[in-house]
């Protein structure tokens, strides 16, 4: 069967159809992904519930898989589905029971609610993340996503310029600090402030991104307020819901996305409710500038 890419807008999502993804890709239909995504940054695959064996096998088709977030962290609290290789996006416990609301497993998600491109705190940041959907909640719990590109565009001369020779400071912690998520010493420095200029060419589509997310706690050359408020202004700009999909999960939905155009949250639903999610991430090539030297900066 022939692969079907359907565009939700020109150049910004697509759903794929025609193809099998728990079996192995073909040279071509691997290509092909590859391109779609360097166009559309979302792709959206429907019902492709796949085994956590597929899902690895799958995302190891687009390169190295990230194990370092289990490594470094999840595997102290919980690792209910037994490998590195694919993280446990839900809110369900160890033995397989919907978490309670303050349950490490159901805040640990609260986290990504915040504006985030996976791994843009990391001196190897992700390339692809891969979302598959076990279960779906009935209401709320989309994942929206956000074009960087547009962003980019969308932005006037002035800020462009002002942008143009900047670097963020990224750490980790920004947002599970704000949310005040009781991470001990360990895990707040177990990965070490980044830094990444404030634009960067994506080598696929050769379009500039708007490379900010809500990890940003600091801008080099700006007095440290004067800095976050910038990366909050452009965190509103990037979320402003023309350049915005909202994806609203049926379970088997399998999303991969693009992290090095994107930006992503997950949106608010009852934690009375399963809502279980598989996630593999494969690493990405490019590297931050290097730790930031001044550790001090919250
Ligand atoms: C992620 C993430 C959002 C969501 O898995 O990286 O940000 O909606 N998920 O679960
Ligand atoms: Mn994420």
């Amino acid at each position: 069967m022939p692969i079907e890419i359907a565009p939700v807008t020109p150049d910004f999502v697509a759903r794929i159809t025609g193809i099998d993804l728990a079996r192995p890709l073909s040279d071509a239909d691997r290509q092909a992904i590859v391109s779609a995504c360097d166009h559309y940054a979302v792709l959206v695959f429907p019902d492709q519930l796949l085994s956590k064996e597929a899902l690895v096998a799958f995302g190891r088709s687009f390169g190295e898989v990230d194990t370092s977030l289990q490594k470094k962290l999840l595997n102290h609290v919980q690792n209910r589905l037994g490998t590195d290789e694919v993280t446990d996006i839900s809110n369900v416990d160890a033995e397989g029971k919907v978490a309670a609301p303050d349950h490490w497993q159901t805040i640990t998600t609260v986290g990504n609610r915040f504006w985030h491109s996976d791994g843009s705190y990391k001196h190897t940041p992700i390339r692809y993340s891969i979302l598959n959907a076990v279960t779906a909640v009935a209401h709320g719990g989309e994942t929206q996503y956000a074009d960087l590109r547009a962003a980019w565009d969308a932005l006037d001369e002035t800020t462009q310029k002002l942008l143009s020779d900047k670097v963020g400071i990224f750490w980790s912690h920004n947002t599970r600090d704000q949310l005040k998520i009781p991470d001990t010493q360990a895990e707040r420095s177990a990965f070490p402030k980044m830094r990444w200029p404030l634009v960067r060419r994506h080598p696929g589509s050769g379009r500039k991104v708007l490379w900010c997310d809500s990890k940003v706690c600091a801008i080099e050359g700006m007095p440290v307020p004067e800095g976050r408020a910038l990366a909050h202004e452009l965190i509103e700009h990037i979320g402003q819901r023309e350049r915005v999909y909202s994806h609203k999960w049926q379970p088997g939905d399998l999303v991969m996305y693009d992290n090095r155009a994107t930006v992503h949250r997950g949106r608010r639903f009852d934690h009375a409710e399963r809502r279980e999610m598989r996630r593999v991430e494969t690493v990405d090539d490019s590297c931050s500038l290097g730790p930031a030297e001044r550790q001090d900066i919250v």
